[in-house]
């Protein structure tokens, strides 16, 4: 489905009814990362899952994006829906990073967070200049450059040896990510704020679920917001990635409806 929002056109899939669970996918990935919680979750929730702008079917303009922007994108496409109720939101990984962009700009109309593979810091020195190197790369050498780089990384490492279907899903959820989109995204996340002050002021219940085996953004991460919420309950997954959603989706549904009936 696709909605026209302000400047761009975007793209996003919707199943089952009840309270409104919004699922926003990282980076580089797109929508095709919630398929197994489309599929799942439809009864206990009306689940909306977007691509962002420059990812998936969604239009695409030049970067730099912010992830304020990105937020309000998501904001303006619940308006479109006529969603007027307190959401779910839940993001994984970038997708976290734009949860606490929308807690942070749009609080009232947050019901609770799943924060999923995702951390509160900002980017190091080190980590701004990795994503300015990334940037070249894709400009330079395309999205596939930057797609092959980042797919050993996104799953746990026993699902290279065990699993050949789970990385073949994992790559189609990156596949066509076109550069503007990849550039776009890296400055949003080069030039976030630290959000980890905001994390005592969340008076939502938060889920904060984490792959055992992350390599991408260390459990270590979500231990640290864990601490720091009032509200949040940590769940460490054995045996998952950064996708951990894709990798353990039995495990993931679970723990998320779990969570959404409890609200
Ligand atoms: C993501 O999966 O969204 C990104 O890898 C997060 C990041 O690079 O900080």
């Amino acid at each position: 489905m696709r909605a026209q929002l302000t400047d761009i056109v975007m793209a996003y899939d919707e199943a089952g009814s009840g309270p409104p669970l919004l699922l926003i996918h990282g980076y580089p990935l797109s929508r095709k990362l919630w398929a197994p919680q489309l599929a799942a979750l439809g009864d206990a929730a009306r689940v909306i899952a977007p691509d962002l702008r420059g990812f998936g079917e969604s239009d695409a303009p030049k970067a730099p994006y912010t992830m304020d922007q990105l937020a309000d994108d998501c904001v303006a496409l619940l308006d479109s829906l006529e969603v007027t109720e307190p959401v779910v939101v839940g993001g994984l990984s970038m997708g976290g990073y734009i949860a606490l962009a929308f807690w942070r700009r749009h609080a009232a109309r947050v019901a609770g967070l799943i924060l999923a593979a995702t951390r509160a810091g900002a980017d190091s020195e080190a980590g701004k200049a990795g994503r300015d190197a990334a940037a070249a790369t894709a400009r330079e050498k395309g999205s596939e450059a930057i797609i092959d780089g980042m797919l050993p990384k996104m799953l746990a490492p026993s699902a290279y040896a065990d699993r050949p279907e789970v990385v073949a899903e994992a790559r189609q959820v990156m596949a066509g990510a076109p550069v503007p989109g990849i550039v776009g995204a890296l400055m949003a996340m080069r030039d976030r704020p630290d959000s980890t002050v905001l994390l005592a002021e969340i008076d939502r219940p938060v889920l904060v679920i984490h792959g055992a085996d992350d390599v991408l953004i260390p459990p270590s991460e979500a231990e640290a917001m864990h601490r720091a919420l009032s509200h949040g309950r940590l769940v460490l997954m054995p045996n998952a990635g950064h996708l951990l959603n894709l990798e353990q989706p039995a495990r993931f549904n679970a723990e998320a409806r779990t969570f959404l009936t409890a609200l």
